[in-house]
């Protein structure tokens, strides 16, 4: 507990940040969102950082249900395909109740995505950084290796690839997850969900999305039942901190 002066009352965003779940079971799907509630929230996520402040994203809001249900079908057969191929090869991890617990909530909304009011799927404009490829050409570029060299530095070996992706994918994950914040603060649940982009081509076809556009995931989106949420079992930071140097 803080017992700092804080300019906010933190036992209130302490309790937003700390009950902002993964929201499947408990979506009202018979409730409507109204689209000031969405519109809402993405203009308090888009107050997130990006790195070199290039707010490069898209937010898409999918709310037809003949739309709904197309991407429902692809939804669903990428899901069996995880059910058969990645859940049943996930050893230990099966056993665990928390994932077991996550993997039917998961199993929960493939059943019911289609019927979800509103499901968004946040986009970039560009494509996700190839890592190695990156990294082999600037390697390859004298300037790297000599850039320094007045200060007798050797920078060999630099890596730029790490950057890339840190700053592509980084700068949409914080705004997503102040509009699942937003969202939660107005009643309204969500969960990030990957399972329809095995088939982002022929979602970005569906949708218009151009194909040097990356979706991101996708986030249902509906009021919940009950708003009683709470922490999360999670191990504690500090056995996970490391202060000054690595230790294991
Ligand atoms: C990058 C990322 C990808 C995720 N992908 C999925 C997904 O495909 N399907 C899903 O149901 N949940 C997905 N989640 C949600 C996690 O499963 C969830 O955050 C985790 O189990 C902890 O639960 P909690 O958010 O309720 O605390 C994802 C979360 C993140 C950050």
């Amino acid at each position: 507990m803080t017992t700092f002066d804080t300019p906010f009352d933190t036992a209130e965003t302490d309790r937003l940040l700390t009950t902002t779940r993964s929201v499947r079971r408990r979506l009202d799907l018979t409730r409507p969102v109204p689209k000031a509630v969405i519109e809402e929230a993405l203009e308090i996520a888009v107050q997130a950082p990006t790195a070199n402040d290039q707010q490069n994203w898209r937010w898409l809001v999918v709310t037809e249900q003949d739309v709904k249900d197309q991407l429902a079908e692809l939804f669903d057969i990428s899901w069996q395909f995880h059910q058969k191929e990645v859940w049943t090869g996930a050893g230990r991890r099966r056993n665990v109740p928390q994932a077991r617990r996550n993997n039917a909530s998961a199993a929960a909304l493939a059943e019911s995505i289609a019927k979800v009011p509103v499901l968004v799927i946040p986009c970039v404009l560009g494509r996700p950084p190839d890592i190695g490829a990156i990294d082999a050409q600037w390697g390859a570029d004298p300037r790297v290796r000599t850039g320094r060299a007045e200060h007798g530095e050797a920078v060999e070996g630099v890596r730029i690839g790490a950057m890339r992706a840190s700053n592509f994918y980084g700068s949409i994950f914080p705004a997503i997850w102040s509009f699942q914040l937003a969202l939660r603060s107005r009643g309204l649940g969500s969960t990030i969900s990957c399972m329809h982009l095995p088939f982002e081509r022929q979602v970005g076809n569906l949708l218009g999305i151009p194909a040097g556009v990356t979706q991101i995931c996708m986030v249902p989106v509906a009021y919940t039942v009950g708003t009683d949420f709470r922490p999360a079992k999670r191990h504690a930071a500090r056995e996970r901190t490391c202060w000054e140097r690595w230790h294991a």
